[in-house]
């Protein structure tokens, strides 16, 4: 964007994500609870960039953030999961949410009167952030960084309370999500990051995760019981 240009708001773009998600009940609260998890990306993409030695578009980044999950309010949840547990249909259905969230960000943004340039430049990062590995031949830099945002928000602290909002909605006992993220690999993650910067990143995610999974085992820990 140029200096002439608007300013993205990203708070104003925010409310009316958080709005949309808040509607459909399944990715308002839970293990999909997608306003967090916006707001990881959001978070994740900031701090690969001020990491970033090469220049790029932030802005576009930051905006594609927000909005890049927005399309998975249209999708048919019973063609995704039944009682907890995840069909078939899944990744069928799922792959969809990128070109929906296309036509919602297109909308969004031009009624919010942000210049065609603009759209276009976030447009792209929306479209292709879920094509990772080899089913794209070259990415952007802001592609690349969206991407690895997105791979990373899911370590972490996500990584670890995720299980336990799995058990909340599904009737799992403590217990059983704590035997969960024991044994549940999820460093392989990580083998799709585009940069060497985020695999660091990813690195340090996962190691608090680790640490947690570790204290939280550790104070159940009773030689008359396993878990
Ligand atoms: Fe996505």
């Amino acid at each position: 964007m140029t200096d002439q240009d608007k300013k993205p708001d990203y708070k104003e773009i925010y409310k009316i994500v958080k709005d949309l998600f808040e509607k459909v009940d399944f990715l308002s609260y839970g293990p999909f609870d997608e306003t967090y998890y916006t707001l990881r990306v959001f978070n994740v993409a900031e701090k690969i960039m001020n990491q970033l030695d090469e220049k790029c578009d932030k802005e576009a980044i930051l905006v594609a953030a927000l909005l890049h999950d927005v399309g998975k309010i249209k999708l048919n949840f019973d063609l995704l999961f039944k009682g907890g547990e995840f069909l078939g249909s899944f990744s069928e259905e799922w792959r969809k949410h990128s070109k929906i969230s296309v036509e919602f960000a297109g909308e969004i943004l031009a009624n919010l009167n942000y210049p065609s340039d603009f759209l276009t430049r976030v447009l792209y990062l929306i479209e292709n952030h879920d094509l990772r590995g080899d089913k794209m031949k070259e990415r952007t830099i802001e592609l690349k960084v969206l991407q690895d945002a997105d791979l990373i928000a899911d370590l972490g602290m996500t990584g670890f309370i995720r299980p336990f909002l799995y058990g909340g909605k599904y009737k799992r006992s403590v217990i059983k999500s704590i035997a969960f993220i024991k044994t549940e690999d999820r460093t392989a993650g990580g083998t799709k990051l585009n940069l060497e910067l985020s695999k660091k990143i990813a690195k340090k995610e996962m190691d608090t995760q680790k640490r947690l999974v570790d204290e939280i085992s550790e104070g159940l820990k009773n030689s008359y019981f396993e878990l």
